[in-house]
């Protein structure tokens, strides 16, 4: 058994001020040439994340998959892949991690498991009625046959949340059919994710980003969705969610250096979303309005005020999240002339996009993040300044929402494009040469070649270079990260706040140049306008 004890990261409440970065393990770099993103490629990248400046990573699942939703379909918990590695490879990166002062956060998959997991193989062999199928949501259909599913809730991913199985029974799946809902009624369940946590903790990993955080536990009966109107909803945010974390907790706590929970939650109340974050249960949760807010200095200061009175309620700090494997990429957002996001995909897909817009204010929204209190997020590639990747021909789409949708969901591949890392010819180092297969989504843009780290280390007006600066700074400045934050008076296409030690923030999102007020400029997302701050640009100040 190993902890992080003895490692270079620092034990200070971490978790409230920590920039953490998010590696989708199959698309970051591919270390032995098959094509697939692997931990001998994490690994041997891990230089890259020290030397940007980030304090953890988050890994998208490792865990065995047939890989039926990118990995969120887990059949065996506590081991790897084999096309991501070994157990003993996922030690070891743990452990190098942590020599560069990197934390490790895993994903865990609570809410369903793949349709091979061996306890839902048994399921199905054992029949109608055995114990078996009490570990998941079997019931009979409706109709005089039962031909129709038992209640009228939709999957996430399109169709209904209920597949039959040969034996004319029906199960429950939130998401894709091979993603079956666990019944988390069952103490057999609750246990197993106890010992799945204490595992992982074991091996030495500082937390674990939770998925779906809020569907666990369904109402009971599983009552038909239409008209129900009161919250909580009958497959989310039901009241029995929140023992569950409690106990969870309680494990998390028993182990030395500051192991955190983040949670993932697509909440819109705030005083719902703060009650995961109440002091006995999660230490954090994504805070997806702002990524879901429109490029707009008022959307984002409604946004920015009610998330940190909501987490001021429980004492939690707030996280700031731009992108992540789930959603379109910011740069090809703040590009549209619809700028904000909602999952209504096929309606945005393809339109008209103005890169070197979308670009700019994605320099001016990491240093916005990066200087409002709290944790913040780097999905992978968001230092680089790569954008969705909308051409992809249909017959290679993998994501599972493109087939359920029957086409219309043209999916989340666009944001799980490989990494380009260096050289001059697709797929930019993601793979190493001679490799023996093309990438999994063989797709990078031409344009990625200027993108590449290789090609933005050195350049002092890169994204890259953006963000390391940002990140340098960002260490180095006692007021950012958790702490107060103070609004000074302007106009409302302005953002102006100042932190604690006389570090100030500006943002212009309106279309006019803005005077900058008087300090020592710290780092700007563009060049400046004399003494004017620009349109869609960011300035970190020192106060005089
Ligand atoms: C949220 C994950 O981020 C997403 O990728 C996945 O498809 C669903 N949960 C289901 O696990």
């Amino acid at each position: 058994m190993s902890t992080s004890q003895g490692s270079h990261v620092r034990a200070t409440d971490w978790w409230r001020s920590a920039v953490i970065y998010q590696v989708y393990p199959r698309s970051f770099a591919d270390g032995n040439g098959d094509g697939t993103g692997d931990l001998a490629g994490l690994r041997a990248r891990l230089g890259h994340l020290a030397r940007l400046g980030v304090d953890a990573l988050w890994l998208s699942p490792w865990y065995v998959s047939p890989l039926a939703d990118g990995g969120y379909d887990v059949a065996d918990y506590r081991d790897i892949d084999p096309a991501f590695g070994t157990l003993d490879e996922a030690e070891a990166l743990i452990h190098e991690a942590h020599a560069l002062g990197l934390r490790i956060i895993v994903d865990l998959v609570p809410n369903h498991c793949s349709e091979q997991h061996p306890w839902f193989q048994a399921a199905l062999t054992a029949g109608p009625g055995a114990p078996e199928r009490d570990l998941f949501h079997f019931r009979d259909g409706r109709g005089e046959n039962g031909e129709l599913p038992p209640n009228d809730w939709p999957s996430h991913f399109g169709g209904p949340a209920w597949s039959r199985t040969a034996d004319g029974s029906w199960y429950l799946h939130m998401f894709a059919p091979e993603q079956p809902d666990w019944n988390w009624e069952h103490p057999e369940v609750r246990a197993e994710f106890l010992s799945v946590l204490r595992f992982w903790l074991d091996l030495g990993v500082d937390g674990f980003r939770i998925d779906v955080t809020d569907h666990l536990v369904k109402e009971d009966g599983l009552p038909d969705a239409a008209g129900h109107h009161h919250q909580p909803h009958p497959w989310r945010d039901q009241e029995g969610v929140h023992e569950i974390y409690r106990s969870w907790r309680k494990v998390l706590d028993s182990y030395p250096g500051e192991r955190a929970f983040v949670a993932e939650l697509w909440e819109t109340d705030p005083e719902r979303f703060a009650r995961y974050l109440r002091p006995d249960e999660l230490h954090t949760a994504f805070n997806f309005p702002l990524l879901r807010s429109p490029w707009a200095a008022d959307a984002f200061r409604e946004v920015i005020d009610a998330t940190l009175a909501a987490h001021a309620l429980v004492e939690a700090p707030a996280t700031w999240v731009l992108s992540n494997h789930d959603t379109t990429r910011h740069v090809t957002r703040y590009g549209r002339a619809d700028t904000s996001y909602d999952f209504d995909r096929a309606a945005r897909h393809g339109l008209p996009v103005d890169l070197a817009l979308g670009t700019r204010r994605a320099r001016a929204a990491a240093l916005l993040t990066l200087a409002l209190p709290g944790s913040a997020y780097v999905y992978q590639g968001d230092e680089l300044g790569l954008w969705e990747v909308e051409d992809i021909p249909d017959h290679l789409r993998q994501d599972p929402t493109w087939v359920r949708s029957g086409g219309v969901d043209r999916g989340r591949d666009g944001c799980r494009v490989p990494m380009p890392w260096d050289g001059e010819e697709q797929p930019f180092g993601f793979s190493p040469e001679r490799a023996s297969a093309a990438p999994w989504l063989d797709v990078q843009p031409d344009g990625w070649r200027e993108l590449t780290v290789q090609a933005q280390s050195g350049d002092p007006t890169s994204h890259l270079t953006l963000y390391r600066e940002a990140l340098r700074l960002r260490r180095e400045t006692a007021g950012l990260g958790d702490g107060p934050l103070h609004w000074h008076a302007s106009t409302s296409q302005v953002l102006d706040f100042s932190r604690s030690d006389g570090f100030r923030c500006v943002v212009n999102l309106g279309s006019e140049p803005v005077p900058l007020p008087p300090g020592d400029l710290l780092l700007a997302s563009g060049p400046l306008a004399g003494g004017a701050l620009p349109p869609d640009t960011a300035a970190w100040l020192r106060e005089a």
